[in-house]
């Protein structure tokens, strides 16, 4: 390797490492591997020929927009769209205060980049998102991890975490990545007062909201947000940031994502996505634009819903059918995961190299918390996606992945009788 170039990495790349899905993923990819393991949404769910119809459409049309260098904001009409869209939530938000950008990831990125300085702190959940780790790690982020339970986040923790003065914190309210589990009506009330109480504004994370199988849908941080409630100008947006994603909904390889923010903050991020991307792509966004049209992605929506409903039931099924009743896990109301926490003494690392033998993979749960973040409780934990696997593919990986399990608890027993 050169180190003409090695040798010159940035201070700010110190530390950093491939994630830890990207290298399972690799793993996965052979055809004897079931694979609970990545986030994918089900390709199978992809509108792929009203995608086609779009393309052809906006080409007919408008190709000389569509192939053009756009606005670094976004693509007018689909910004616009998304304003009506998040207004049934509740989010009273102009196009003015949406910013689309390359997929949420890139909304992350941007926001490590607009606010943290080398050592900031961040408050995040523990367990929280990864790739929100990894944005902000390249900005020298610290981290003040409050532990979650079935309810989310645990807000009778947060005071002291807040005194400590974080930058922001970031919450992912519905159907937590990795977690599955959905901060509660009550904790959101909460959260969003002591922020306002201490001044820490709140970055709310939410791909899956849209993605509920059961129970109604709970009031954004957004629209509780004290800020917004004293401002009166005829849109909300206060201490709150929101960011949400197309992935999900229509398709991850579109990189359609955005955030809801005061139109001061989207000044200042577009002029670092200039820097970025220039903008995310014209072509890209006006086919999503094309296709979510018409009602198109609330009765997409809807399929998706009753597909990932039933696999989650499945898996579910298949937990309690073949795991030992020494394990737990959480019983998400939405979105592709849930997570499986192992008796004291199990090691998800070993299981994974042990569910590897049995072709079945799972993400081990330390990579999801923070430096400092309770990773002692993550190393026996695992994420589970339900989302991608075929319903037989989902019994079998359980089946398999509990031989695995049992071996390793069986293992444990003898220690546990000396200890
Ligand atoms: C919580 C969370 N935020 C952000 C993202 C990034 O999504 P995308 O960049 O595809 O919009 C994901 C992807 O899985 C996620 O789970």
């Amino acid at each position: 390797m050169s180190t003409a170039w090695t040798s010159r990495y940035a201070q700010r790349t110190r530390g950093i490492q491939s994630s830890a899905i990207r290298e399972l993923l690799k793993f996965t990819q052979r055809p004897e591997v079931i694979s609970f393991a990545g986030g994918l949404p089900a390709s199978e769910v992809f509108p792929a020929d009203r995608f086609r119809e779009a393309c052809c459409k906006v080409l007919a049309e408008e190709s000389h927009v569509a192939l053009q260098y756009g606005a670094t904001e976004g693509y007018e009409p689909l910004r616009e769209m998304i304003a009506r869209h998040i207004a049934r939530y509740g989010i009273r938000a102009k196009s003015e205060n949406v910013l689309i950008t390359s997929g949420s990831q890139q909304a992350l990125d941007l926001i490590g980049k607009l606010f943290l300085n080398p050592g900031d702190r961040v408050l995040v959940e523990a367990p929280t998102y990864l790739g929100a780790l990894q944005a902000f790690n390249v900005y020298g982020a610290d981290y003040l991890s409050v532990p979650s339970d079935d309810d989310g986040l645990r807000s009778d923790l947060l005071e002291a975490p807040l005194r400590a003065g974080p930058k922001f914190m970031y919450v992912l309210p519905n159907f937590q990545n990795p977690g599955g589990t959905t901060l509660s009506e009550s904790r959101r009330h909460d959260l969003v007062s002591l922020a306002d109480k201490y001044g820490i504004p709140i970055v709310e994370d939410d791909p899956y909201g849209q993605l509920r199988y059961e129970g109604e849908h709970l009031t954004p941080l957004v629209v509780l947000d004290r800020e917004n409630l004293r401002r009166d100008q005829g849109y909300s947006i206060g201490n709150v940031l929101y960011l949400s994603t197309f992935s999900k909904t229509l398709a991850p390889g579109l990189r359609l994502g955005w955030i809801v923010a005061p139109p001061e903050v989207i000044s200042k991020l577009v002029q670092l996505k200039q820097g970025a991307d220039l903008h995310t792509s014209t072509f890209v966004q006006m086919v999503a634009h094309e296709v979510a049209r018409d009602n198109f992605l609330d009765e997409h929506v809807k399929l998706i819903r009753r597909v990932y409903r039933e696999l989650r039931d499945v898996m579910l099924d298949a937990l309690t059918q073949f795991f030992p009743a020494e394990v737990t896990w959480t019983k998400p109301k939405g979105g592709l995961f849930l997570w499986v926490t192992l008796p004291a003494g199990a090691n998800a690392q070993k299981l994974f190299e042990a569910a590897v033998r049995e072709n079945v993979a799972f993400v081990p749960g330390d990579c999801f918390y923070a430096p400092n973040g309770h990773a002692d409780l993550g190393r026996r934990q695992m994420r589970l996606n339900f989302s991608s696997p075929q319903p037989e593919q989902i019994k079998e990986g359980v089946r398999r992945l509990s031989i695995a399990v049992k071996q390793q608890l069986e293992s444990l027993q003898p220690l546990a009788t000396v200890l």
